[in-house]
């Protein structure tokens, strides 16, 4: 039988569940899917540098801003970046967004994020620089949430990573709660910043769940988010959390890869097709391929059936003289490919 989740009493958290920032996915086409399915959980933007916010051109600014207003909260915007001054700038706009949080990345493993200044993962040895950012965060977007997502810690190699449980427990234990910040995602593997591909990076470092588990107990002020690898597992340690009678509990699970591959039901891509006719025809710019992408992930790529479909649908996406719907729901293999729920919302749905 399903117990109700220990709730943190920390001024802002995730809730029970979130959907992780992972970019080139949760953009606001596909947040506007999730959002047919599940009501309450927290969904995260993709990562979008302090330095392009402040840069671009205003124009841009809906490309990486824009949501789906009230009906898509609660939204977080995660932003990257070391520069108090930049990311102060950077959440203001955020703030005026409209969204509910904005979340620092310190867990970005990339080469690209991490040799660019401090940044990302880097960020995760330089826990002063991450007070000052939160601090300046804060400033500039007063009144809003600001959370830290983060692993478990940060080492040079592979080899130093396996194995390497508690070491992460430093980052958050060594300098308490950056100013202003309540919440912690956090990825429980460690980040190898030598040697290993991002996709590496969220597969080899072995999950350590009791780690974030213990961070939650030691610093009962804050709140933490579990995020990595099976949900089952995870949410086996929330509900064993209800017996607990520590102060420090998980607050939620944040989840990301789960979300991407796993098929809905048609009635939602029903729904998803009607609000792609309509943002069809008010974009001037050609969006298909966004609008497109998060129909064509919910068919996970190993599904024989599942890669017809996607591969009609693709076909058809360069036919300009079909609308949006047509396109979605008029592909005769939908009919054959399975489709389940998740396991994820339904764990929402039996606990909430
Ligand atoms: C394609 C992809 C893109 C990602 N982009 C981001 C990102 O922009 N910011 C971030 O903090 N984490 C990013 N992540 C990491 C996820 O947020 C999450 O921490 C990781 O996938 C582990 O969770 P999971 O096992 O539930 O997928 C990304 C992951 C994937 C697979």
């Amino acid at each position: 039988m399903v117990r109700t989740l220990p709730v943190s009493t920390a001024a802002f958290s995730d809730g029970a569940l979130s959907v992780a920032p992972m970019m080139d996915y949760t953009n606001r086409f596909l947040r506007y899917l999730l959002r047919r399915v599940t009501r309450r959980t927290t969904l995260y933007t993709e990562m979008v540098t302090a330095n392009t916010l402040v840069h671009c051109d205003p124009g841009e600014l809906p490309r990486f801003l824009e949501h789906d207003g009230d009906n898509e909260h609660p939204v977080v915007l995660q932003i990257g970046g070391s520069d108090p001054a930049m990311l102060r700038r950077a959440s203001a706009l955020g703030a005026s967004w409209g969204y509910d949080a904005i979340n620092l990345n310190c867990g970005c493993p990339s080469d690209r994020v991490a040799g660019s200044g401090c940044f990302g993962a880097a960020l995760m040895r330089e826990p002063s620089l991450v007070g000052d950012c939160c601090a300046a965060m804060s400033e500039g977007a007063p009144g809003v949430p600001i959370s830290v997502k983060c692993r478990i810690g940060v080492v040079g190699s592979a080899a130093e990573a396996i194995g390497a449980d508690e070491a992460g427990a430093a980052f958050a234990r060594a300098r308490e709660s950056p100013r202003g910040v309540s919440h912690f995602a956090v990825h429980a593997r460690q980040a190898v910043l030598g040697g290993l591909s991002p996709a590496q990076n969220r597969q080899v470092p072995p999950l350590h769940y009791g780690v974030v588990e213990r961070l939650a107990a030691a610093l009962p002020h804050l709140s933490f988010s579990l995020n990595g690898g099976d949900l089952d597992a995870a949410r086996a340690i929330l509900l064993a959390g209800a017996d607990s009678p520590s102060d420090g509990r998980l607050s939620g699970v944040m989840v990301g890869r789960a979300v991407v591959s796993r098929p809905w039901r048609r009635r939602l891509l029903e729904e998803y097709a009607a609000w792609g006719d309509a943002i069809e025809a008010t974009t001037p710019q050609r969006i298909r391929r966004l609008v497109l992408a998060p129909a064509l992930n919910l068919f996970a790529g190993s599904e024989p059936r599942g890669k017809k479909f996607r591969a009609a649908l693709d076909t058809r996406a360069k036919d300009d003289s079909l609308g949006f719907s047509s396109l979605l729901l008029g592909v005769r293999r939908w009919g054959c490919v399975p489709v389940h729920i998740p396991g994820v919302f339904l764990f929402l749905s039996v606990t909430m």
